[in-house]
């Protein structure tokens, strides 16, 4: 049985069907067993109360634990889970000691190698999915409005993630892999901007604003820390120096090239219309 937290999000989505597909026993864990809805054969489980009976591998997001990881370990220590895979993050390899996020993904890597004796940690960059924070702009105007223009990453698709996730918690990936996740292309902002216009039929534009004004907005969100923001704006600064590079980890494990922002663009095009 595999235990997979965070199911009904970005990458939990796609890995509970991936694994479902397959024909892999899944307990998806979500805050709302039940009404959230799983492909047939899924089980849905509490995530407040995680049952760990029978379970081999675990899939930890910590966006779904908030701060609750040490029960889940706790408990998949108790039932002698074999492995434990993180959705951490590359920010673990950057040098910069104050970084939140890169400090958050040190821990649960540290706490998950104490939980099992196998662990796999991927380790992506930014997420495509991070386009949809432009979906309300993008709906009302032909502007996004946002930080560093010129900060380039290279965004990697969530079904690519979730593939991945899935090789790692059936043990294609040996223990103690950090694979590093991008997409095939470093792109900035604004060319992020221009590719979802072209998806959609019409030119969109970035508008870059400052570094302050930036801060402002993403406090306004309802789970940001100043410490986040801070980290999150100091990466993508350090993105306009040093662009993001490409890292051969993906398409190694998958045997492809990862799908491209243009690709991600078009299986999405509907959340923004
Ligand atoms: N975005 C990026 O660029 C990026 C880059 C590198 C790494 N990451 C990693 O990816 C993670 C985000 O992954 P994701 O996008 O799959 O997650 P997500 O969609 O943000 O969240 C996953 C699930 O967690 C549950 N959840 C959300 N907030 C919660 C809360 N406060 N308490 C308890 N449960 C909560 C929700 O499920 P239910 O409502 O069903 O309970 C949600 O579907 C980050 O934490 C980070 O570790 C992200």
């Amino acid at each position: 049985m595999i235990l997979v937290t965070g199911a009904t999000g970005t990458v939990g989505r796609p890995l509970v069907a991936d694994l479902a597909a397959a024909g892999h026993p899944v307990r998806a864990l979500t805050r709302s067993p039940r009404t959230a809805t799983f492909p047939a054969g899924v089980e849905s489980c509490d995530s407040a109360h995680p049952d760990l009976d029978g379970v081999t591998s675990v899939f930890v997001n910590p966006a779904a634990l908030w701060r609750s990881e040490r029960t889940l370990f706790d408990a998949a220590r108790a039932a002698g889970v074999t492995r434990v895979v993180t959705l951490s993050s590359s920010s673990v390899l950057t040098g910069d000691s104050d970084h939140a996020v890169a400090n958050r993904h040190r821990e649960l890597e540290a706490a998950a190698e104490d939980a099992a004796p196998e662990f796999v940690h991927l380790r992506p960059d930014a997420f495509a999915a991070n386009a949809r924070q432009w979906i309300g702009q993008v709906r009302t105007g032909d502007t996004v409005a946002g930080p560093y223009a010129h900060a380039v990453t290279a965004p990697v698709h969530e079904d690519d993630l979730a593939a991945v996730a899935a090789r790692a918690l059936t043990g294609s990936i040996p223990s103690g892999e950090a694979p590093v996740l991008t997409g095939p292309q470093p792109l900035s902002f604004t060319e992020q901007v221009g590719i979802l216009g072209a998806t959609l039929g019409r030119p969109l534009r970035y508008r870059e604003i400052p570094h302050a004004a930036a801060r402002d907005a993403m406090l306004s969100g309802p789970w940001m820390t100043e410490e986040i923001a801070d980290s999150l704006l100091r990466y993508f600064a350090s993105c306009v120096e040093t662009p993001t590079p490409v890292s051969p980890d993906l398409e190694r494990i998958l045997g492809h090239p990862g799908r491209t922002f243009a690709e991600w663009t078009a299986d999405r095009v509907a959340e923004f219309r």
